[in-house]
């Protein structure tokens, strides 16, 4: 398999963290990943020496590295942390939204809008390289041999990916059809229309009223945080007059550029899911030295399947 997604900096992805969010699930995880999955790193930390060297591959705002520092933090342990991915990421910015993890952040080494499959480093340098629903959206040919080749001999290589049976992969493909209603509406191309001046603002409002109410039943039923998100929007800007619509001109092109990112995204996501449905997406990492030594399936608040875990294991040591 050698499909690769991004090899550059996404704009989408940049965009959203941005706004600062912990994780790229913040209707699941309020701040960060708590529950099993921060149970399952944690034992991954506490089986590293007291001083090592952690590599947080598509870190995206920093979650698990940030699990990392404050495991080290709780238990005496030094870990010096670097955190990768190919979008651009703001620690300053994160900090502005949760001043209380400024320290930690601070003690994390970013490496942002650089793709894993170019990231450089010392050979054999790293205790544990580790990802969260992150490294599968790589180049795996690519980003395989330079992962081995950064582990130290007996270090490991501790993953968990979305699985396509995950509670919030159907969460994604539910999502993607509230997308795609929402394009056979032509919201956006009615907001383009009017941004460019190709749609008067009568048209917009009589359309924005015509998609309300056409997501509103399905937004009773459901609660879609999207149709949610959407309605609050068209109920401000349809009741605005022409001047008032003008004055929103900024607000509008945000709201534009929120769906079309958020599509991407999801596609994004969709897409590498689909890639992970093969038994074999993770050969490249076996060709490239590393031995498999345990998987399993993550079950989050004992009910939701939160994806898979993998790890593997660079030869060398017991
Ligand atoms: C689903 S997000 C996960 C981020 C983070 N690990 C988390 O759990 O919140 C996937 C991230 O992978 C990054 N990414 C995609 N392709 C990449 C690549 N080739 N190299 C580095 N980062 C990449 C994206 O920019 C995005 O931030």
């Amino acid at each position: 398999m050698s499909e690769h997604l991004s090899e550059q900096p996404s704009d989408h992805w940049s965009q959203y963290w941005s706004r600062g969010p912990l994780t790229s699930l913040p209707e699941d995880f309020q701040g960060n990943y708590d529950g099993e999955i921060a149970s399952f790193w944690a034992e991954r930390f506490q089986r590293l020496p007291t001083r090592a060297r952690l590599l947080d591959v598509c870190t995206g705002n920093g979650a698990l590295a940030l699990l990392a520092a404050e495991h080290a933090h709780c238990h005496d342990m030094r870990f010096e942390i670097t955190a990768v991915d190919a979008a651009r990421i703001r620690p300053d910015l994160i900090a502005s939204h949760r001043p209380d993890l400024a320290e930690a952040l601070a003690s994390i080494q970013f490496v942002s809008e650089i793709p894993m499959e170019r990231f450089r480093a010392d050979a054999e340098s790293f205790d544990l390289v580790m990802s969260q629903y992150g490294i599968e959206y790589c180049d795996q040919s690519a980003v395989a041999p330079i992962v081995a080749s950064l582990l130290k001999p007996g270090g490991e290589l501790a993953l968990v990916c979305h699985a396509s049976s995950s509670d919030m992969v159907k969460t994604m493909q539910r999502e993607l059809l509230e997308y795609q209603r929402l394009e056979s509406l032509s919201l956006d191309r009615s907001l383009s229309a009017w941004l460019k001046g190709q749609l008067d603002s009568g048209r917009l409002r009589e359309r924005l009223v015509r998609v309300g109410q056409s997501i509103y039943p399905a937004f009773q039923s459901s609660r879609s945080p999207l149709f949610g998100f959407v309605l609050q929007a068209i109920n401000q800007l349809a009741r605005l007059d022409e001047r008032g619509l003008r004055q929103q001109r900024d607000g509008m092109e945000h709201l534009l550029s929120q769906l079309q990112g958020g599509r991407q995204r999801l596609d994004d996501m969709l897409r590498v899911n689909r890639l992970l449905e093969s038994e074999d997406w993770f050969q490249p990492y076996l060709d490239a030295g590393l031995v498999q030594v345990d998987h399993g399936d993550l079950l989050y608040r004992q009910q939701h399947h939160a994806g898979r875990w993998f790890i593997f294991r660079r030869a060398g040591q017991d």
